[in-house]
């Protein structure tokens, strides 16, 4: 077909504009550097797309990440929908949790839900003495107090809750999301950054700290730290509920928890703060697997499959903000989003569309900006 009949068949320009308020046009090209491919950082640059990739023209998103699926942080999680059992007065990210369940609930329903590794799952969470009705027993599904029958079940515990939540495995959902951000145009770089100068000379406006416990690296936070954990994946597949115990003396995770997944079973409660060693440990393998199985005696039948360790990004809360840095002779803006502990999949989107707000609000003051410069 030569230059003169596209002309013709073509309808002109103006009809394959995009219906949308002028207003909402009216934001120059941007270009946004997203460090990380946990599912902070897939899931980030999903909400800065869905929101944005309509207003501004063009809106160019690039991830930079040295680990990929399926070797991130994420893809070894359990995968179970689950905060710490107290917000400690953290409201907001209680609401970011909630927004999370309930998109994902969204999802349950359509087709999509078995290639994005969502699923319900109910189970008991379990205290060995009286404590208070966790902050999100309004979000979870069918929140109640466990029967003395049900205790029964399990000596040594005095108190515990039953409910239904989802399951949403890394594993699936982070080639999923890598899927749908491709589709759209998304460029992934395989390469460890060292600078945030680094992005910002290959012309990026907009960076995207996702970078999980090792965001310490590119500019110290001492309040950062590693969590690790140590799970044993196990072949047993008439585990049909999640066991979480709690014990406030050791700390969170630090008691036994047996999470079934969609093909293993995931046995763990191993919480080392300040550890860095993503080395499986043999008397960490033998107290897990001995204290679990005095939880879930069948588990002794149980064929093991795997041992996993896992960094978690500890920190007092997540670190969801903005920082104009100055970079060689510019500034650059820089939206921080990590620190998820051992609630990433829990909180993620939550926390997505909140950075993707944050992102916004940079679009606007920029736009500002400029327009006061041609006033000028
Ligand atoms: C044993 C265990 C069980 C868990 N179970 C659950 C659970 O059931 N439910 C739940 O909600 N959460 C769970 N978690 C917590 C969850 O895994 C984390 O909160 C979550 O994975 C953090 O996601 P992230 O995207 O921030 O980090 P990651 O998944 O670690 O991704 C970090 C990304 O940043 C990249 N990166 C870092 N630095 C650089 C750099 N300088 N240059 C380039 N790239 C860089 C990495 O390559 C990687 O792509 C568990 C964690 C552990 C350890
Ligand atoms: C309900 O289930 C979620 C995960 O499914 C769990 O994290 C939470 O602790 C449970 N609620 C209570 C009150 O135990
Ligand atoms: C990027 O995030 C990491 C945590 O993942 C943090 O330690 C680091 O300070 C952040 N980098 C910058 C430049 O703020
Ligand atoms: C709770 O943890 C403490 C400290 O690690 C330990 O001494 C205690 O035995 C644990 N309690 C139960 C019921 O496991
Ligand atoms: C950290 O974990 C490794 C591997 O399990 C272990 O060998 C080491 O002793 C631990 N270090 C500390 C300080 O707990
Ligand atoms: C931990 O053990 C599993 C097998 O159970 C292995 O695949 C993995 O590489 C081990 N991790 C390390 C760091 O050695």
């Amino acid at each position: 077909m030569d230059g003169r009949t596209q002309n013709m068949t073509l309808p002109p320009l103006v009809y394959l504009l995009p219906i949308v308020h002028p207003a909402a046009l009216c934001f120059p090209a941007m270009r946004v550097a997203v460090i990380g491919a946990g599912v902070i950082g897939l899931s980030t640059a999903q909400s800065i797309y869905e929101h944005y990739h309509d207003k501004v023209s063009p809106l160019k998103i690039d991830v930079y990440a040295d680990v990929y699926t399926p070797l991130t942080t994420s893809d070894g999680a359990a995968g179970l929908w689950q905060p710490y059992l107290y917000d400690k007065g953290n409201v907001q990210e209680t609401k970011w949790n909630k927004e999370t369940f309930d998109y994902l609930l969204s999802f349950l329903s359509s087709p999509e839900s078995t290639e994005m590794g969502i699923f319900l799952q109910s189970g008991y969470n379990l205290c060995t003495k009286h404590a208070p009705e966790p902050s999100f027993r309004d979000i979870v599904l069918g929140f109640r107090e466990l029967t003395q029958r049900e205790l029964d079940m399990f000596p040594g515990f005095s108190l515990g809750w039953f409910n239904t939540s989802i399951m949403l495995e890394g594993k699936t959902y982070l080639p999923w999301l890598m899927n749908w951000l491709a589709k759209r145009g998304v460029k992934f770089h395989h390469r460890k950054i060292h600078s945030f100068q680094e992005l910002a000379e290959s012309g990026a406006d907009v960076i995207v700290n996702c970078s999980g416990v090792r965001s310490g690296d590119l500019q110290p936070d001492p309040e950062l730290t590693p969590g690790r954990g140590q799970i044993i994946k196990v072949d047993a597949p008439w585990i049909k509920h999640f066991i979480l115990t709690h014990n406030f003396t050791s700390g969170v995770y630090s008691s036994p928890y047996i999470i079934p997944g969609s093909r293993l079973v995931a046995v763990g409660g191993i919480f080392q703060v300040g550890n860095w060693s993503e080395q499986n440990n043999s008397v960490d393998h033998k107290a897990i697997w001995e204290r679990a199985c005095a939880l879930e005696p069948s588990l002794k039948h149980a064929r093991i499959v795997e041992d996993w360790t896992g960094l978690r990004p500890v920190r007092s809360k997540v670190r969801l903000e903005r920082e104009t840095i100055r970079c060689g002779p510019g500034m650059i803006e820089v939206i921080h989003n990590y620190g998820h502990g051992g609630y990433g999949l829990t909180i993620h989107r939550g926390c997505a569309e909140e950075a993707a707000r944050l992102f916004g609000k940079i679009l606007q003051q920029q736009a500002k900006a400029s327009q006061a410069k041609s006033r000028l």
